[in-house]
């Protein structure tokens, strides 16, 4: 199969990249990374240089590809909030994404499916209320920005490509994502809950995030938008017991709204905030969850 993919220089992206060149199938991986592109260059897998923002020679190389994955976006968390971020949080998603689909619509020989990366931001914070596909979608920016991507990415659908469209939640990894900042504090004895600790986590393993992005192509009934999180979201309160527990350190020192506020600004409602999403339509499909169990997957994370 042949597999264009954006963002898979990235945290969830290399790990799918990985799983992907395992299978031989042929990747082209567009990239803003000069760098990459000399190091890496294959046969089976082809860093392609691209301006996310501007069509260009990549274009051609999308005539004839089976599947086109998209997983573009800058990291929210890498700069505190203000109105330039925002800005560039709504850009880096939007531009690249109609970006692909107008290419796809000039397409000769167009890709059967389109999986582009959702977000769970899409939901609002209904505490213990459970959120499934059907439920209605938020208000705040991340909400808008995640229904403007989404309808970004549901054009294809004019241009008679299959889309699928993954609302990923939080990725648990130990390389990066919320482990990635939870880890140092709890090995300190320093580690406790995020704000207010009643907020909801719909966390997900990343090799349920890689199987899950990737299930579509076997599965040709499987359409829209899809809850990519695990079937047992927790409490914020419970995943830092369960953390520290794994860990054998405590769960005693709560992290204020008020640290999270400096550094994020208004980006911190996204952790201080939660959904208690459950992936409804990947369950009803038949899907098989590697992890469903947080503690399971935190050993399998932190102890291997
Ligand atoms: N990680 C999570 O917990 C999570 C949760 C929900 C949704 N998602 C979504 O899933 C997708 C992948 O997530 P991720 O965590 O793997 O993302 P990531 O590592 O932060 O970034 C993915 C890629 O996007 C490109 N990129 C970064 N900043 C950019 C910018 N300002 N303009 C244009 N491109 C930029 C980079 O590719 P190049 O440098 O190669 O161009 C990067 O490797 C994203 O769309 C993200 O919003 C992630």
């Amino acid at each position: 199969m042949k597999i264009l993919i954006t963002g898979g220089t990235g945290f969830i992206g290399s790990r799918l990249v990985h799983h992907l060149s395992k299978e031989s199938h042929q990747i082209i991986l567009l990239t803003r990374s000069a760098s990459r592109i000399t190091k890496f260059n294959n046969a089976m897998l082809t860093y392609l240089h691209w301006d996310p923002r501007l069509t260009g020679e990549w274009t051609k190389e999308l005539n004839g590809c089976d599947v086109v994955i998209n997983l573009i976006g800058k990291n929210i968390f890498e700069h505190r909030w203000n109105e330039k971020v925002k800005q560039e949080i709504l850009n880096s998603r939007i531009i690249p994404t109609k970006l692909l689909v107008e290419a796809i619509a000039r397409a000769e020989r167009k890709p059967s499916l389109l999986i582009s990366a959702s977000a769970v931001g899409f939901y609002d914070d209904r505490n213990d209320e459970t959120i499934t596909e059907t439920s209605s979608g938020g208000s705040d920016f991340l909400a808008d920005v995640v229904k403007q991507w989404e309808g970004a990415a549901h054009e294809a659908e004019n241009y008679g490509v299959r889309i699928a469209i993954p609302r990923i939640g939080l990725v648990l990894e130990k390389s990066g994502g919320i482990i990635g900042k939870m880890l140092l504090p709890f090995q300190w004895f320093a580690g406790g809950p995020i704000g207010s600790g009643r907020q909801f986590l719909p966390w997900v393993h990343m090799d349920d995030v890689v199987r899950g992005i990737l299930y579509p192509i076997e599965n040709k009934n499987f359409h829209g938008v899809y809850n990519l999180v695990s079937p047992n979201p927790v409490s914020m309160n419970k995943f830092s017991k369960t953390f520290g527990d794994v860990l054998n350190r405590p769960s005693w020192i709560p992290v204020p709204d008020l640290a999270l506020q400096i550094l994020y600004g208004e980006g911190a409602n996204v952790i201080l905030s939660g959904q208690k999403a459950i992936p409804e339509k990947l369950l009803v499909s038949g899907y098989q969850f590697s992890f469903s169990d947080l503690k399971t997957a935190l050993q399998n994370i932190l102890c291997s």
